[in-house]
């Protein structure tokens, strides 16, 4: 059988963790394929809310096995208390699979993540200072630990050792910090977390392709987004992972040729948080409007994200990077109150209207958002189940999206719960 993927095609946050949720009903495995718990995916069930960081959204069914791809970067002590976390809220995750070949963020990577970033000053990243960029850099130096050394004992110290003769001349010669303590870090990890991570770990890549030749569903679950993809996104305002769908292969181990639909979301608006440019951003009061109704702060760090108008231009871009099949419009509820609704079909970069994403990071600066504007339906959507329940206006501005846009939108969300959806095509 086929694997389906959920990318996000902004800069993060815009629901794949709802819709991941949604599509696994029908999956058998769920594999998040990059990423770590930089991402924060919220799931409201039967008004209980779950706020994901690693462990896959299909979790919540019993029928699913969630896996942490090989392309994750795992830090254990969040793992175990999500785990915790979890369990206490009555889900099983006795059947989650961490693979062996993903790799480990140590406290140094935390520690290099926030010292780079003060390093920067005023041209920071806003990360969100999980370690993810430098656990990715020591993954890419080849001087990264990876989950199966949580096996071995003799081969973990042997690793951390390399890995702290570099890392410790960095944070005393570079940083002006004192060395961290080897022994520490290999206490904490081989004697607390090691217990409760070695029963989960796993041989990711033949349990994904074991699922698929005995004809089961596979659903790849993506973080972070397009644009902030470490190839594709607004460099250097993007994470250290590749989040497009190409991702989806290398983090879970299994080549193009096996995925047959590739959903990218999108809410139906723009947020961002962190630096980096923005050409729909929104500083008046319907961007604060749309924080306020959308509850904009982040799942993970509570920063305020940063509010913009949906922007067509970006989301033709992510439809190519990623070859989607279809998208998921999330939030239209958010709308809801809105008079008038503006889209971004195109930008102005130096006199000239342009319809495709620039590949120059600097003309996405210059860039000016030119917009269509739509009238707002000024109703309640929350109870919407079907295309036809929706007001004409928000049916036609779905309509007018995927006119821009040029790939069918499928699944629509109308508010935060497992079942505020609708399926157009239903
Ligand atoms: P993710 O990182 O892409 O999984 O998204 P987040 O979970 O960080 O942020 C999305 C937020 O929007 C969460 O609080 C969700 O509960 C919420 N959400 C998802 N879909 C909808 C929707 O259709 N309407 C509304 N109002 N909220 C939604
Ligand atoms: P989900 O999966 C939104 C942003 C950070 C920062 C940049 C780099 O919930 O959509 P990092 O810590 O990854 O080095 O930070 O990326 N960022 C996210 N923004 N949603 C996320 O994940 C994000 N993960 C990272 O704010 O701008
Ligand atoms: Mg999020």
């Amino acid at each position: 059988m086929p694997a389906t993927i959920v990318v996000g095609t902004q800069w993060g946050d815009e629901g794949k963790g709802k819709f991941t949720d949604l599509v696994a009903k029908e999956m058998k495995l769920v594999v998040r394929y990059q990423g770590g718990h930089n991402a924060g995916h919220t799931l409201v069930v039967d008004g209980e809310t779950f706020a994901l960081q690693l462990v896959p959204s299909g979790v919540l069914y019993n029928h699913t096995i969630p896996v942490i791809g090989n392309g994750v970067v795992v830090d254990p002590k969040v793992l175990i208390s999500e785990m915790d976390m979890l369990e206490s809220k009555g889900v099983d995750c006795s059947s989650l699979v961490v693979s062996g070949n993903a790799h480990l963020i140590m406290p140094y990577h935390q520690e290099l993540d926030a010292l780079h970033e003060r390093q920067l000053g005023d041209a920071k990243l806003g990360t969100t200072k999980r370690g993810i960029g430098p656990a990715y850099a020591d993954k890419a130096m080849r001087v990264g630990l990876r989950v199966q050394d949580l096996l071995d004992p003799k081969i973990f110290t042997e690793k951390l050792q390399v890995a702290l003769d570099y890392t410790n001349k960095v944070l005393t010669q570079v940083f002006g910090q004192p060395a961290v303590d080897g022994d520490e870090i290999a206490a904490n990890y081989l004697n607390e977390y090691a217990p409760r991570i070695i029963p989960h770990i796993g041989d990711a890549v033949s349990i994904v392709h074991d699922a698929l030749e005995a004809g089961n569903e596979v659903l790849l679950e993506g973080a972070q987004a397009t644009f902030l993809d470490l190839d594709h996104g607004t460099y250097p305002f993007v994470t250290s992972s590749n989040p497009v769908a190409g991702g989806a292969c290398t983090g879970a181990g299994i080549g193009p040729r096996h995925i047959d639909r590739i959903i990218g979301i999108a809410k139906a608006y723009v947020t961002r948080v962190g630096a980096g440019p923005f050409p729909t951003e929104l500083f008046d009061e319907i961007g604060d409007h749309l924080v306020d109704v959308g509850r904009e702060y982040g799942t993970n760090t509570g920063r305020r994200r940063r509010p913009g108008w949906l922007d067509a231009v970006m989301l033709r871009h992510a439809v190519r990077v990623n070859s989607l099949s279809e998208l998921a419009i999330t939030k239209l509820d958010v709308l809801d109150q809105l008079e008038k609704l503006k889209v971004c079909v195109a930008y102005e970069i130096d006199g000239q209207r342009v319809t495709q994403l620039p590949y120059h990071q600097s003309e996405l600066h210059r860039a000016t958002a030119i917009y269509e504007e739509l009238p707002g339906w000024k109703s309640d959507i929350t109870a919407a189940t079907s295309l036809s329940e929706l007001p004409q206006q928000a049916a036609d501005y779905l309509a007018f999206l995927e006119q821009q846009i040029g790939v069918p939108i499928r699944l629509v969300g109308v508010g935060p719960g497992r079942e505020q959806f609708l399926d157009r095509h239903a």
